[in-house]
């Protein structure tokens, strides 16, 4: 089969060479992006008259007929024709004659690819954003309900202080709210227009960029036809702050995990989102947390290939490029799933108070409360501090805990604590009395509630 670019060859590749430099297989994907980016582009040369109206009229036909088809999934697109744009442009011809031939004037295929990618990241990162919001609000909810569920705090995995349950799940909530914040900034280096940068030159036809812009909705064109062609780095940018969101959501993932076990029990995942064992009747396995955390690898490593693919490339397009648009696709795919898959999991799943409840009493998680309690005495910090290690470690050898080691113990150690002591070292009051700004004590998580919600369109 002739290629559209094949005035100047005298023979053809093989079939297995065509098939290793194609893109049809993945960029169809890119589809009604092309289209799009297709009609705005011969509006404008029907606007500035660089074709006439009837030719643009007759082009616009057949683009909307192979929209039409688009949507139906009614068009075969074929490795022989490479790639997208020229698996489209040989349809037009197809469909509406030679006049089809004039929709490439004064266009290249690096300033159409560019444009496509825009025009598509601009959408899905929109959604992105919507899915990591609905989230947010399920996160929010979540957390008003558990306000006053105590539970334990850890470091190091270890039990550290008593804390406020809906303070661990807020700790996302901002998480989120950051990542929300890097995708919506960086829809304004997406929205610069590369259309009209031609093949990395420009073109001597009197086009009118800001025009085509007005028409896909951009806020800007690029200044330089060379950088317009070869920049990818609005899709490293994507693929960075996807990177950190999967970040976030591998933490949550693996907390999910460990918390779903007999071990802990602190939650009980929902049957919608979680599966059997072939050969182990009892199990219950939290299957979509664990997919999600090693999902991030792939985002991870979609952010590698793509930096690496870009490092070396000279200006200005460079066939390499065209290894952009798995990874994107991919990295799309994978957030886009995770967040909706996340949300579902966190709005279903069972907090299993009691057991956080108990779990908060039997540990030692308020030895901060003593060493607190002396030092308000008057008691250096240090000091207070090697007390209270003393008095876990009696605790430790008697097999109690400190709630439960009587005065007259505690006086060993210290003439300053007195009876009141018990109060202080219940892990709600514990909780409670963390009044410091951003602190788990109720109050403070009341309030950081609200300013989440003021967040949140
Ligand atoms: N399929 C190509 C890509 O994805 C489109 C641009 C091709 N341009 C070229 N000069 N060969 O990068």
């Amino acid at each position: 089969m002739t290629k559209l670019w094949g005035g100047r060859f005298q023979k053809s590749a093989e079939a297995w060479v065509d098939e290793f430099g194609a893109s049809i297989g993945f960029d169809q994907q890119l589809v009604l992006e092309d289209l799009e980016g297709s009609v705005a582009h011969v509006t404008m040369l029907g606007a500035t008259g660089i074709l006439p109206a009837e030719d643009v009229e007759a082009i616009l036909g057949g683009l909307a007929q192979l929209q039409e088809k688009a949507v139906a999934g009614e068009l075969e697109f074929t490795v022989a024709n490479e790639d997208i744009h020229l698996n489209l442009e040989k349809m037009l011809i197809d469909c509406i004659g030679p006049v089809g031939g004039k929709l490439h004037t004064g266009r290249s295929r690096n300033d159409q690819v560019a444009t496509d990618m825009h025009i598509f990241l601009k959408k899905r990162v929109k959604e992105a954003i919507d899915c990591i919001e609905t989230f947010q609000k399920t996160l929010l909810e979540k957390a008003e309900e558990h306000v006053e569920t105590i539970a334990p705090g850890y470091t190091h995995l270890q039990r550290a202080q008593p804390i406020s349950f809906a303070h661990h799940l807020m700790a996302y909530f901002w998480m989120l709210e950051r990542d929300k914040q890097r995708f919506t900034e960086s829809i304004k280096r997406i929205d610069i227009l590369p259309l009209g940068a031609g093949a990395m030159a420009g073109t001597t036809f009197p086009i009118d960029r800001l025009k085509s812009a007005e028409l896909l909705g951009f806020s800007e064109v690029y200044a330089n036809s060379m950088d317009a062609v070869s920049d990818r780095d609005f899709i490293v940018e994507f693929l960075s702050n996807s990177s950190l969101l999967m970040a976030h959501l591998s933490r949550f993932a693996e907390e999910i995990i460990l918390w779903s076990t007999d071990e802990f029990k602190f939650i009980e995942l929902d049957d919608a989102f979680s599966t059997g064992s072939s050969i182990m009747p009892q199990k219950k396995n939290p299957d979509m947390a664990e997919l999600i955390r090693g999902k991030t690898g792939r985002v991870y490593g979609n952010l590698m290939g793509l930096l690496t693919v870009l490092k070396g490339t000279p200006l200005t397009y460079n066939k390499d490029m065209q290894e952009d648009k798995e990874g994107m696709f991919d990295t799309v795919h994978t957030i886009l799933g995770s967040l909706k898959i996340f949300e579902g999991m966190v709005r279903t799943m069972t907090v299993n108070t009691e057991r956080l409840h108990k779990a908060v009493h039997s540990d030692f998680s308020n030895a901060t409360e003593l060493a607190d309690y002396l030092a308000t005495k008057g008691m250096p910090f240090r000091e207070a501090h090697e007390v209270t290690g003393k008095l876990v470690f009696t605790c430790i050898q008697k097999g109690i805990y400190l709630l439960d080691l009587p005065i007259e113990d505690m006086k060993k150690e210290s003439e300053l604590i007195e009876a009141d002591i018990y109060d202080v070292l219940a892990p709600e009051a514990a909780v409670r009395r963390r009044h410091s700004l951003g602190g788990t004590g109720f109050d403070q998580v009341n309030i950081q509630i609200a300013k989440a919600k003021a967040c949140l369109s």
